[in-house]
């Protein structure tokens, strides 16, 4: 007998994974299972519209984002947007994955005519009609698209885009490579691992019992960034590392994670739909992606650096109590400060980007 949840949702998805696994002879990869928990139409945990994203589980959310917590991180990112629209004579921003539509609002409100057209390309259906609801003072101004511009020639922003993008599972079993995929055992969603020719980019040593992510997905989207890319920048911000404390040996268990009622667990195989299921990013993976297309890396730094870079200071000075507590969130070493990293890339830029003059990484890539 199945054991599937009661949530009618989560029932609903989970019956549809099961088909979906039968119809590949009953196992697909994890990435295909993530794709389906958080983007299949009206039921993914994405897909359906819900907003998860706020300050506490009692208003319903799940996670809080930077853009969530305080407008002051829309405002000082704002400045280095303002910087490199300047530097590349152009007037249009472009978001990847809007979420609630709170960034988009916070640009739009301090770079103001700068700002001639703010292009969101956003994959849920749900969240696109909420964030419609709340950019319609902006007019015209907004467009939403479903296809990427052939032609980038602006400011490319996307707030923990790549973290929600379906990842590949790894995992070593002292002698070889296994990918982890889902198949089903007695009408349950299980993990059952498949022996394959892909490897995390770097060498080891790897404990027996290892398992890891790797990013096509993500990396596929850098790629397609970086060829659109005519001239301007992208700014990727998010959660992660670079590729050497990515598959660090101690962190032989990953960084495949859920989100639910601001508590995180590590099985993304119940509660299907009903919570967000993410990965960390790797970063050198990323910024290889985008050069390899033929891009630059103008920075890379952790969100507190980037933040004060933009001035993040002189707005706290003008902060009331509340604010200025909610900001220090963005800046803690514990919090968003250090997990958080922003990666700057671009082409045609003749700028060294003043978010990342104080405490550039990019050696660390
Ligand atoms: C974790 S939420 C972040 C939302 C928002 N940026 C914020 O900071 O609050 C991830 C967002 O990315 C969107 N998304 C995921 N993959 C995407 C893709 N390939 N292109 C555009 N949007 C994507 C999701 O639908 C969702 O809106």
């Amino acid at each position: 007998m199945a054991e599937f949840q009661t949530d009618s949702v989560s029932t609903a998805l989970t019956a549809r994974i099961v088909e979906d696994i039968a119809a590949h002879g009953g196992w697909i990869s994890f990435e295909r299972f993530m794709q389906a928990a958080l983007y299949t139409p009206g039921l993914g945990y994405y897909a359906r519209g819900t907003l998860p994203f706020g300050h506490l589980p009692s208003g319903g959310s799940d996670f809080v984002t930077a853009p969530e917590l305080s407008p002051l991180f829309g405002r000082c990112l704002a400045v280095q947007v303002e910087e490199a629209l300047s530097a590349c004579q152009a007037h249009e921003v472009i978001e990847f994955g809007a979420g609630s539509g709170a960034l988009a609002e916070q640009l739009l409100r301090a770079l103001d005519s700068s700002v001639q057209r703010y292009t969101i390309v956003e994959v849920s259906a749900g969240l696109q009609q909420r964030q419609r609801e709340r950019l319609a003072p902006w007019g015209s101004r907004i467009r939403w698209v479903s296809q990427w511009p052939s032609d980038i020639h602006g400011v490319v922003v996307g707030n923990e885009v790549l973290d929600a993008m379906p990842a590949t599972l790894l995992t070593f079993d002292g002698e070889q490579w296994l990918e982890r995929g889902v198949a089903v055992h007695e009408g349950v969603l299980m993990f059952a691992d498949r022996p394959t020719p892909l490897r995390p980019p770097v060498d080891g040593p790897w404990p027996a019992g290892t398992v890891t992510e790797i990013q096509p997905q993500a990396r596929a989207f850098m790629t397609g960034l970086a060829q659109r890319l005519t001239r301007g920048m992208a700014l990727l911000i998010d959660y992660g590392f670079p590729e050497a404390e990515f598959y660090h040996p101690q962190r032989s268990s990953g960084t495949l994670m859920c989100h639910r009622a601001h508590q995180s667990d590590g099985d993304p195989l119940r509660d299907v739909g009903l919570k967000d299921i993410t990965v960390h990013v790797d970063f050198t993976a990323m910024a290889l992606a985008a050069q390899d297309a033929g891009a630059d890396v103008l920075g890379y730094t952790n969100q507190a650096n980037f933040l004060l870079n933009c001035g993040l200071d002189r707005e706290l000075a003008q902060a009331d109590a509340i604010q200025r507590s909610r900001a220090q969130l963005l800046m803690a070493e514990h919090e968003m400060g250090e997990l958080f990293k922003v990666l700057a890339i671009g082409r045609g830029l003749h700028l060294d980007p003043l978010g990342f003059v104080r405490g550039d990484r990019m050696h660390r890539l």
